[in-house]
């Protein structure tokens, strides 16, 4: 990536989250002395995360927004405080390598997951895997969908076989793979399995062959991974969320980015620099001005994306909707955001809801699918 993150990131971003210097909170704790403050609460729920702080060292020349998925502890203690506000008794443990013997330890009724996992092609699938194997009860998608949402190939893949609109896409492996026939300029580059606009950048939109073969060169050596190349969607930029499971969801009000409030070098893209580097200047239009029309098309194809790629509890479904009223689908975050500052969260927010509102329904949707009571 060529400097093009100004601040340091997880520092601020809406979607990313900050890099807090404190130490010492449960979440990076094997101590074994740490145990539930009450044997009689209705729910023990054990709060998987991935600080920052804690990320395992990244390679030399590592791009600098690689870590940009990775949560902080002021947006930890904001979903734990949700939690603990409805008496539940929380204990925080970070999502790595002891976790197995540390749930076995503490044996808790569900876990509310949020992990994006350090790093591997599957890191959000990560947990939930471990979760499986273990029989415990968690919030948010289970391995396949988690590997499948956070793959972009694999879900446009499935969302085409359903006849739902995505661009054409063509993944390169490669700078010097032949470019198909039917991918017309512009073309966006991107990688294939990242988040929180991590590899988008103001050059990502690419108008001829050398930009596109520089582009994804670049993708390839700085994220290691292939490089995903789409038909490039002129558009506002619209995202729907939506919290529950099966037919029983409840959709927040559409969101557009509104672009205006960037720097005028940016292009009107959502990439890292205007998700973080410039969070603060990050403005929206909530509920979109869509139309009835055009608002129930979107959470329609939605809910479609949602049930075939087997998400649960929550999600956000990201499109493009080009002035001709098409939209196109750009990928479903089946572990989105929920920090104070999230999308998400800023939806809910829109019709009244709290964050701790919006934390307690993506455990309620869970305790339901589980058939936990409380
Ligand atoms: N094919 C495309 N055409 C036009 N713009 C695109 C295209 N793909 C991505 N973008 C732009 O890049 C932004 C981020 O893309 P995308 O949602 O795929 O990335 P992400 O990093 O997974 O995002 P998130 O933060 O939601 O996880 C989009 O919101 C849009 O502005
Ligand atoms: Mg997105």
């Amino acid at each position: 990536m060529e400097g093009k993150t100004t601040k340091s990131i997880g520092s601020n971003g809406h979607h990313a989250p900050e890099r807090s210097a404190e130490q010492g909170s449960p979440a990076d704790s094997t101590d074994p002395s740490i145990s539930w403050r009450s044997e009689t609460a209705t729910l023990h729920i054990a709060l998987l995360v991935n600080l920052a702080r804690n990320a395992p060292p990244v390679r030399r020349n590592a791009p600098t927004d690689i870590l940009a998925e990775l949560d902080a502890d002021k947006n930890v203690e904001a979903y734990a405080a949700a939690l603990r506000a409805r008496n539940y008794d929380v204990l925080i443990q970070e999502g790595n390598a002891h976790l197995a013997g540390w749930l076995d330890r503490v044996q808790p009724d569900i876990c509310f997951n949020t992990c994006e996992g350090y790093g591997g092609e599957n890191r959000e699938a990560q947990v939930p895997a471990l979760l499986e194997m273990l029989s415990i009860p968690y919030t948010g998608p289970a391995p396949l969908a988690a590997a499948i949402t956070h793959d972009k190939p694999t879900t446009q893949r499935i969302l085409s076989s359903y006849n739902l609109p995505v661009p054409h896409f063509q993944v390169f492996n490669s700078p010097d793979d032949a470019l198909r026939t039917d991918m017309t300029f512009p073309l966006f580059i991107k990688p294939t399995h990242e988040g929180t606009g991590i590899g988008i950048h103001n050059d990502s939109i690419a108008r001829d062959e050398r930009h596109l073969r520089d582009k994804v060169a670049e993708i390839i050596a700085d994220y290691r991974q292939p490089a995903m190349v789409e038909t490039y969607i002129e558009g506002k930029d619209i995202t729907c969320g939506l919290v529950g499971n099966g037919d029983d969801v409840h959709f927040f009000p559409i969101t557009e980015v509104d672009f205006s409030g960037y720097p005028a070098e940016l292009e009107a893209i959502y990439g890292v620099e205007q998700k973080v580097t410039y969070d603060e200047l990050y403005r929206n239009k909530c509920p979109a001005p869509l139309g009835n029309r055009m608002t129930d098309e979107i959470r329609r194809l939605t809910h479609e994306v949602f049930l075939v790629t087997q998400c649960r509890d929550f999600a956000r479904v990201d499109f493009r909707l080009t002035a001709e009223g098409r939209p196109y689908i750009l990928e479903i975050n089946g572990l989105p955001g929920i920090t104070p500052r999230s999308d998400l969260t800023l939806m809910a927010e829109a019709e009244g809801w709290t964050h701790a509102d919006l934390v307690c329904a993506v455990l309620d949707a869970g305790l339901k699918r589980c058939g936990i009571s409380k």
